[in-house]
């Protein structure tokens, strides 16, 4: 993906559409069938044959121009997301600094799941020096509470999210580096967008068990992260 530039990344994901339809484009509202609103550097020299493209995955429509802007915006890894209906194309990755995600089964049960083992997973990352791909690049971050200790059950489905957490760890999606909403605390590893259960045998925080909807909700994540059942498939 280094050298591609964002033009060629945003063309690797359309196909041409040759007569646009009477819509407007929903990232500039202005008209598939006239210029883009977004005049941004970079993206000059666009032809009018291809100034309009299809996604290929979701077949959403939008001025090529536009989705570079959009592209240009967001943490250019190579992977862009349709802005209406979220689908991701390529691989999406994140931005979680360097460290270690561990598990092993112990032989208790979590409330709510009496009939299994429990996973604990356990992540370490410490502190280090914020990269190009982070907010504040050659500012030091954070890391609080480290290790931090997550429980999935041993079941079926808590395995299943494991194997879905770990396609996550290695795509650096489950950190990564900001402002803690709980301390107020900036340039410190925060949680992404996947909830973990962080309370074992008691649920003060909300972050425990018993909770009924929370493998699926995890999946749910998993999938707007672009992680899903069938990439863990051998
Ligand atoms: N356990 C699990 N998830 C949590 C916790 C927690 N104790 N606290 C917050 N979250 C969730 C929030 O619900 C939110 O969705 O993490 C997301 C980001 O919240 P932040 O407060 O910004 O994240 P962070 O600072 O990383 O977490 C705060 O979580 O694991 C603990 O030791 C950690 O005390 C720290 C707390
Ligand atoms: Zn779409």
């Amino acid at each position: 993906r280094k050298g591609k530039t964002p033009e060629e990344v945003v063309k690797r994901y359309l196909q041409k559409v040759r007569n646009p339809p009477e819509e407007d484009c929903t990232i500039c509202m202005e008209a598939l069938a006239g210029p883009s609103g977004y005049k941004g550097p970079g993206v000059g020299g666009i032809s009018r044959a291809e100034s309009v493209g299809r996604l290929v995955q979701c077949g959403h429509q939008y001025h090529l121009q536009c989705l570079v802007a959009m592209y240009n915006n967001g943490n250019k890894d190579g992977s862009l997301q349709c802005p209406t209906c979220k689908t991701i194309h390529g691989v999406k990755t994140g931005n979680q600094p360097p460290g270690k995600m561990e598990y092993h089964v112990i032989p208790h049960s979590l409330p709510g799941h009496p009939d299994c083992k429990t996973i604990r997973i356990i992540y370490n990352i410490p502190p280090g020096i914020q990269g190009p791909e982070h907010s504040n690049p050659g500012k030091p971050f954070t890391a609080r509470g480290f290790p931090r200790h997550c429980y999935l059950p041993d079941s079926e489905k808590g395995r299943k999210v494991l194997r879905l957490l770990l396609v996550a760890w290695d795509r650096r999606l489950i950190f990564s580096v900001g402002t803690s909403s709980t301390t107020g605390e900036s340039d410190t590893v925060i949680w992404n967008e996947v909830h973990h259960k962080t309370e074992f045998g008691s649920n003060l925080t909300g972050h425990g068990y018993p909770d009924p909807g929370h493998l699926d909700n995890v999946l749910e994540e998993l999938k707007a992260q672009g992680i899903t059942e069938e990439e863990c498939l051998p």
